[in-house]
């Protein structure tokens, strides 16, 4: 039986932004962040304190922070790939990180320069820094159903990252399809072999929409118990090391899908849609959320 309620993860301002190569504005970034929220979206990922030459989109992230009107009861977590980003943004007041590794090597080594069991190394001391200031930490884990690089990736692989990414204290795993190429039943196959050791409460999915694979996907792993998804407002996005990868799944088209199957998530569908269509204008691209141009236009 399917969940009654789901939590999104709502990703735009990150995983969206950091692919576009027109520069965002600061004061663009915190409406849509603040936009989003007031959507009643209670996890918003908001930056990430990385190398500025690598992802010069997110550069801006301590203005962000810094500018951002923040809701109770909403997170605004950010990316965090080592303790000098750790350090910038407790300094820019962000009270939730996200770390990320990947299941494959050759994704590890363009991402972030350094091979999956170096990247856990050094992990080690922002999740201690973390605990000490008891900061929650989300763990990413990218390309887990293929990878530009590599190809095929194992779900054994994906299951081993995840168990060390759980062993490093994330309280909670996004299983990222990272260039959008993985179908329902390879969906299925992972959260299995990942939830044989890991809890599905644990476990979130995170799928891009490069093949059209998206709303199938999420159906696919709600049906295996999945609680969690991530998404991202207009489908923005896409990932600089991923090539030829499009953005997230909509949140429009995953709301929309939940909503027909009666799962409450809490948004406001229409006011996601709304800003779907501001921040598609915006930005000069086409909105990729079906359901959100479907909903303007009905
Ligand atoms: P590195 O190049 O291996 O090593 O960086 P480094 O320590 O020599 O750093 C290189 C330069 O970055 C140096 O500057 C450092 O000072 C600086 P330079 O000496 O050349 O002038 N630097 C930093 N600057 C700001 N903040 C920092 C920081 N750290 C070093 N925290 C590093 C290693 C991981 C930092 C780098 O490779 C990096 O930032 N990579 C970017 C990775 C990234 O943001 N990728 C996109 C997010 S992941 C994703 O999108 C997937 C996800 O959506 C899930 C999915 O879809 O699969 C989450
Ligand atoms: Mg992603």
């Amino acid at each position: 039986s399917l969940p009654r309620t789901v939590r999104i993860v709502e990703v735009g301002a990150r995983d969206g932004l950091q692919n576009e190569t027109t520069e965002v504005p600061t004061a663009t970034k915190i409406e849509l962040i603040e936009r989003l929220a007031a959507a009643r979206l209670r996890t918003v990922e908001a930056g990430a304190f990385v190398s500025p030459k690598k992802v010069p989109q997110m550069a801006g992230s301590k203005e962000v922070f810094r500018g951002l009107e923040r809701r109770a009861g909403t997170a605004y977590p950010a990316l965090v790939p080592n303790m000098r980003g750790f350090e910038a943004a407790i300094e820019a007041g962000v009270t939730e990180i996200a770390v990320f590794v990947s299941a494959s090597e050759g994704f590890s080594q363009h991402n972030i320069g350094c091979s999956r069991a170096e990247s856990l190394d050094r992990l080690r001391d922002v999740a201690d820094a973390a605990a000490v200031r008891n900061i929650r930490m989300r763990g990413y884990l990218s390309c887990i159903a293929g990878c530009p690089y590599d190809g095929a990736v194992a779900p054994d692989e994906v299951a081993a990252m995840a168990d060390a990414l759980v062993a490093l204290g994330c309280h909670e795993i996004s299983l990222g399809d990272t260039i959008g190429i993985g179908t329902a039943g390879q969906i299925r196959n992972i959260i299995e072999r990942v939830s044989a050791h890991i809890a599905l409460e644990k476990l979130a999915m995170h799928f891009h929409d490069t093949y059209g694979q998206g709303v199938a996907n999420v159906l696919a792993s709600l049906q295996q118990g999945i609680t969690t998804f991530d998404s991202s407002v207009a489908g923005l996005g896409g990932c600089p090391f991923a090539p030829g990868a499009s953005g997230n799944v909509a949140t429009e088209d995953v709301i929309y899908l939940l909503a027909g199957l009666g799962i409450e998530t809490g948004v406001d569908l229409m006011a996601v849609a709304t800003t779907g269509d501001w921040i598609s204008r915006h930005l000069g691209r086409s909105n990729a959320a079906r359901a959100g141009k479907a909903l303007l236009a009905a």
